[in-house]
């Protein structure tokens, strides 16, 4: 597919998309929704892609749903607004939330409504010190619809929640991250190293044994006590037969004395199958 609104680009096992409409402030219209879903969907099965980077084009991460595209013009058609929705929702709730790889938020600016669905769906969000984010919905006399208010309810405080909700108040990265909408918040000029660290870090890890914690976390929220632990076995049973028991060589290693595993990793890398 020919990319209009996002860019794609992978190196050394990163990749990087980076919403393109630096002149909408990466607002969301239904051409990017379409775009994403074929891009994330590609990059599922790339083996040269081992970490997602999302982040923005120009001083903005993104600024939302596009206020007149996806929401103003389409108001008249309801098929076309159904098609628009149900690619807005495949990428971030599905395709996003539940990527096999670590995806990490690399918030460089403005974020605001809609693109906080981003933020939540991916694992790690990093926001720069000039970040801004907002609930900016019942400034224009919408609810945060389309899963953003169930984001923030699974995120935030039920307190920080309502604030920002009702009151519409923009805030900075520090807030950001003291109510834990971001993991962390970094000056500005320090982005990218932050983000390259955190990459290098997960691409360190065995891939099989990354996905399969990911889907345990992510699956496993909703279960109740005796389903968690019945299926959390199962799940450890079958990252075994997937890894051919993978954390043998781990313990191995760790009798031979080659390492600790409170401190570091095991060599995972030789032989290692990772589907
Ligand atoms: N939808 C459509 N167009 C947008 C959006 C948006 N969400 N955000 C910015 N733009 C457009 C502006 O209309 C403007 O277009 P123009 O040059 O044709 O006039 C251009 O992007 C630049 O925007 P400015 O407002 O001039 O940029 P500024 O840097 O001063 O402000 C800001 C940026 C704060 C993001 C402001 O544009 C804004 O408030 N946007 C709306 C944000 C919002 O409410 N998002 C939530 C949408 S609802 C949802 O996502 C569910």
């Amino acid at each position: 597919m020919d990319y209009q609104t996002i860019k794609v680009e992978t190196a050394d096992e990163v990749t990087t998309i980076t919403f393109n409409r630096p002149e909408r402030r990466n607002a969301m219209n239904p051409r990017m929704h379409v775009e994403m879903v074929d891009a994330l969907t590609t990059l599922e099965y790339d083996d040269g892609c081992r970490v997602l980077v999302l982040t923005g084009a120009g001083e903005s991460f993104c600024a939302g749903q596009d206020l007149k595209e996806y929401f103003y013009d389409l108001d008249e058609d309801p098929s076309a607004r159904a098609r628009a929705r149900k690619a807005a929702e495949t990428w971030r709730s599905h395709l996003l939330r539940l990527f096999p790889k670590p995806t990490i938020a690399a918030i460089n600016g403005y974020c605001f409504g809609g693109a906080f669905t981003i933020v939540a769906s991916c694992d790690f969000a990093i926001a720069a010190d000039n970040a801004k984010f907002g609930l900016s919905e019942i400034n224009f006399g919408k609810l945060p619809g389309g899963h953003v208010t169930k984001v923030v309810n699974d995120l935030l405080h039920p307190r920080d929640a309502l604030y920002y909700i009702m009151t519409g108040k923009s805030f900075d990265a520090q807030k950001a991250a003291d109510i834990k909408l971001v993991t962390m918040t970094v000056p500005r000029d320090r982005l990218w190293d932050e983000v390259n660290d955190l990459a290098t870090t997960l691409k360190e890890k065995n891939p099989i044994v990354l996905r399969m914690a990911k889907e345990a976390y992510k699956y496993g929220r909703d279960m109740n006590w005796e389903e968690a632990g019945a299926w959390l076995t199962a799940k450890s049973q079958a990252l075994d037969a997937m890894s051919g028991a993978t954390w043998k060589k781990g313990v191995e290693q760790f009798k031979a004395g080659k390492y600790r595993p409170g401190l570091g990793n095991y060599e995972w890398k030789e032989g290692d199958p990772k589907e």
